[in-house]
């Protein structure tokens, strides 16, 4: 797999997601279609942007019983997407039982990657809330292990972490990198964040970037950007 951008398609409706995409003439994006568009728009909407010649990283973060997930699992696996993922919160029983629920009579299946702790959880949140009482970096990594154990394909995690991830789980492990952000661009509502190169020098896989391409005066230059940036 080599290294590419995702763009976060965090759009509320088909049209505006067509509109933005149109923009891309005779460019194919890889895309991150999230809760928000697969809720209001249901399966089709992954049917039609595969149609498209799109690559589909479908962010639904599964997190259930492992017979649930593992059903879940197939009919995603059926709509052909490229990537999805799951809250590695769920167990290794779970994460086990997505990867086979995934995987195709044929034998292949799209890229399964965990979410750790969200990077909406405060490490205040994780004590207070989860009655974790480890390290944050701790429980994040114990994660990741936990994950590439089960025979998962990475994690989603802060670029900031990516390093380290490789250490703990090895170089082929794959680590798709949010909170990227160009150096003279706004950073939003993210925290810790990395230009594209710095994402690169550092090792991420995947960086995964919505509003610096979805909210840019001009978002095909934008994207060409990242992919300069990022690819080379
Ligand atoms: O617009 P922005 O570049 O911040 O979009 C980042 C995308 O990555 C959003 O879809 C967001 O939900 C997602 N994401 C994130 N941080 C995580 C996991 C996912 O920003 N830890």
């Amino acid at each position: 797999m080599g290294k590419d951008v995702i763009i976060a398609c965090d759009f509320a409706s088909r049209e505006a997601t067509f509109a933005f995409l149109d923009r891309f003439t005779g460019k194919k994006p890889f895309i991150k279609i999230g809760m928000e568009l697969y809720y209001a728009e249901g399966p089709q909407i992954v049917r039609d942007l595969k149609a498209r010649g799109h690559k589909i990283f479908l962010d639904l973060k599964l997190h259930d019983i492992p017979n649930t997930v593992k059903k879940a699992m197939a009919v995603l696996s059926k709509l052909d997407v490229d990537m999805t993922n799951l809250h590695a919160g769920g167990t290794r029983a779970m994460m086990e039982a997505a990867l086979e629920g995934l995987t195709r009579p044929d034998g292949t299946r799209p890229l399964l990657i965990a979410v750790t702790q969200l990077t909406s959880t405060s490490p205040e949140a994780m004590a207070k809330d989860l009655l974790i009482e480890k390290p944050m970096e701790e429980v994040v990594m114990h994660y990741a292990k936990n994950a590439a154990l089960s025979g998962l394909d990475g994690v989603v995690c802060s670029p900031l972490e990516a390093e380290a991830v490789h250490h703990a789980c090895g170089k082929e492990f794959l680590t798709v990198t949010p909170g990227v952000r160009f150096a003279d661009g706004d950073k939003g509502d993210q925290v810790r964040v990395m230009t594209p190169a710095q994402a690169k020098a550092i090792g991420s896989d995947y960086i995964v970037v919505g509003r610096p391409i979805t909210a840019a005066a001009d978002p095909v230059a934008a994207y060409e950007r990242c992919l300069a940036e990022f690819v080379g």
